[in-house]
């Protein structure tokens, strides 16, 4: 691709709702060495998209900029094809069809590092793939690495109609455990249907008053209080917190602040394990997700698709916080 090419690419100015997004006209982006550019197919969006968009919790803008974004492009998981690679990347090579996560992956093209790539699992196609990347590994590293899930346990999915709770509920039951999901009337069956045993249904039964407890609960939704969570937990159970419940204090950012601290406190005097967590990019993960796919343990499920000139209608359906599913965007 000769330099200076232009692409359409979603980029915001200021922090705001979806209005701030506005597609523009840039340069292609250059690649190093070490990096492969991706002529992009199809992008999933995350609620880490519209955090950053609209800059609360205002802690983020200690690295996003404190007035205004610095970089605002938009966009993280994307599924692609190869379109050039730097000149020591020997693992992909040009028409190779990829998926991954890198800042800026709502553009026809984008840089990846080969660290954040992995070839595309065969199975799935491009939207399928986006919607993989960051929702996959919030849910494998809260289960796999934070709460050490085993065969037989029993594992609450509270959110299990999410990006990320549809996720948890297949790799929780592909590493053999006894799954409940919590979520609203509409999405029990969907819920039933991805495989969970069990599904609470939160308008109608909470799952924190009744007599079953869980070695493992897993949070992605929901204003639930620790108490509450706990609640169901066994006395030597472990609670992951993906979601920040902390609701309108989330605007700022010290609910979450506090509420990891008083969940630290709590967890230093108690059996119960409840690990701070924070999900990272790992390709290892990547590929660890593939062969989920691949041997047809987890699919993942996608809400709705938009076009590109759409963005604004996506981000606000799921910043109303109910998709089913993952929500996606073609290029
Ligand atoms: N810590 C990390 O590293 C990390 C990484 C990724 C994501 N996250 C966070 O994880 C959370 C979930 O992400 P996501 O992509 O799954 O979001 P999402 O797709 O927007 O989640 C929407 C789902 O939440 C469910 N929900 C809403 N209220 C609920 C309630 N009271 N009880 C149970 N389920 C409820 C909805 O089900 P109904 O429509 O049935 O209500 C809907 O299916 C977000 O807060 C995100 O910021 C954290």
């Amino acid at each position: 691709m000769a330099n200076g090419e232009k692409m359409r690419s979603v980029v915001y100015h200021e922090y705001g709702s979806a209005e701030v997004l506005e597609i523009s006209e840039v340069e292609v982006p250059a690649i190093t060495e070490n990096q492969v550019l991706v002529k992009v197919q199809a992008v999933s969006i995350n609620p880490a998209d519209w955090h950053f968009m609209r800059g609360t919790p205002y802690l983020l803008r200690l690295q996003s900029g404190l007035l205004k974004p610095k970089k605002g492009s938009f966009g993280l998981d994307m599924a692609g094809i190869v379109e050039s690679v730097g000149a020591k990347v020997s693992e992909f090579k040009v028409g190779d069809e990829v998926y991954g996560e890198s800042m800026g992956a709502l553009s026809e093209f984008a840089v990846f590092s080969n660290k954040s790539l992995a070839l595309k699992p065969a199975s799935l196609n491009f939207e399928e793939a986006a919607a993989v990347p960051m929702a996959g590994f919030t849910a494998i590293q809260a289960l796999r690495d934070k709460a050490g899930v085993k065969a037989g346990q029993k594992v609450l999915i509270v959110g299990a109609s999410g990006g990320v709770g549809t996720f948890a509920v297949q790799i929780a039951k592909a590493f053999g455990a006894d799954v409940t999901g919590v979520c609203s009337t509409g999405n029990v069956e969907m819920v039933k249907s991805i495989g969970a045993d069990r599904v609470i249904d939160y308008t109608k039964e909470d799952f924190f008053t009744g007599v079953d407890k869980y070695d493992v609960i897993v949070q992605t939704a929901g204003n639930y209080t620790l108490k509450q969570l706990r609640a169901a937990l066994k006395s030597d159970g472990t609670l992951v917190q993906a979601g920040d419940s902390s609701g309108v204090k989330a605007v700022i950012g010290m609910g979450f602040v506090f509420g990891m601290l008083k969940t630290l406190v709590i967890s230093k005097m108690s059996k119960q394990k409840m690990p701070a967590f924070l999900a990272k990019r790992s390709k290892a993960d990547l590929i660890a997700l593939t062969e989920l796919i691949e041997s047809g343990k987890v699919k993942p499920v996608i809400d709705r698709s938009y076009p590109m000139a759409q963005v604004a209608e996506a981000v606000t359906y799921l910043e109303a916080g109910h998709a089913r599913g993952k929500v996606v965007i073609n290029i």
